[in-house]
């Protein structure tokens, strides 16, 4: 697992391959995520935003060691905080005004971190979106760590024809891939009333993408030792709002 990890939280990853809820063959049953989520993860504040736990796979789990056949996750991108969302949460948590009393929506959300911020900086509605059951799961569990209740959604609203009424977007280490940065470029594009904001740590499909012309730097950090080395050369996360639509 562990050069699964590494390889997972490459820059040129590509996230479609989305865990999808498994059955038990013998049972027929669900899958009891929950359960494998606490078994598998530990608690860490190893990162950015040490106020927020999180359930994460890190090094001290057997998971992180394990061949990537012996894993009952199929691509547990929930279980890393990545670095593009670590710099965005520790810029919510420093500018609570951002979101304070704001309607918020955090697309392809993972671990909950930067949703869990909002709420903590006093959003007035907090929506965590993500395409992949087991981490809304994960989202629920790391709520339920740091004592906040938020409401989740499985749907795939990225370019989807539903607007919602979010007042303040995040999009925390999304570009991960030329397609889906139009994609999302092209939904940003449809939320003309909301304030959004992107974390990132510098991938080149952002940085090469007619996106980056929209977009102006809010907040620059420099990442954690851990997070460094885990991601291939990124040193800093960047905030960026989107200004020019
Ligand atoms: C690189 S991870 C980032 C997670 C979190 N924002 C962070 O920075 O730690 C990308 C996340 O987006 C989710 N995702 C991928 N496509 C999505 C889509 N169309 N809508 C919502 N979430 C999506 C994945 O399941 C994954 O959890």
């Amino acid at each position: 697992m562990k050069n699964k990890a590494f390889r997972l939280i490459a820059s040129s990853l590509t996230l479609r391959k989305i865990a999808k809820p498994k059955r038990n063959i013998t049972t027929g049953c669900q899958v009891d995520w929950r359960h494998h989520i606490i078994e598998q993860t530990e608690v860490s504040t190893n990162h950015l935003t040490p106020e927020i736990p999180l359930r994460l796979i890190t090094r001290n789990c057997p998971l992180w060691h394990q061949k990537e056949d012996e894993s009952v996750f199929k691509d547990p991108f929930w279980a890393f905080y990545w670095p593009g969302g670590q710099a965005l949460t520790r810029f919510i948590l420093d500018h609570p005004e951002v979101v304070r009393g704001r309607s918020v929506l955090d697309v392809g959300s993972g671990c909950g971190a930067s949703a869990i911020a909002a709420v903590k900086s006093g959003a007035s509605q907090v929506t965590a979106n993500d395409i992949d059951l087991v981490a809304i799961e994960a989202i629920h569990l790391n709520c339920e760590l740091n004592s906040v209740t938020i409401a989740t959604s499985l749907d795939d609203l990225i370019g989807s024809q539903s607007r919602g009424n979010w007042e303040v977007v995040f999009l925390g280490d999304m570009f991960y891939d030329e397609e889906f940065t139009d994609r999302v470029h092209e939904w940003t594009r449809s939320l003309s009333g909301s304030s959004i904001f992107i974390g990132d740590p510098g991938r080149l499909f952002l940085a090469n993408h007619p996106l980056k012309k929209e977009l102006n730097l809010v907040h620059r950090v420099e990442l954690p030792d851990s997070s460094k080395e885990e991601n291939y050369g990124f040193t800093e996360g960047y905030v960026w709002e989107i200004v020019n639509r």
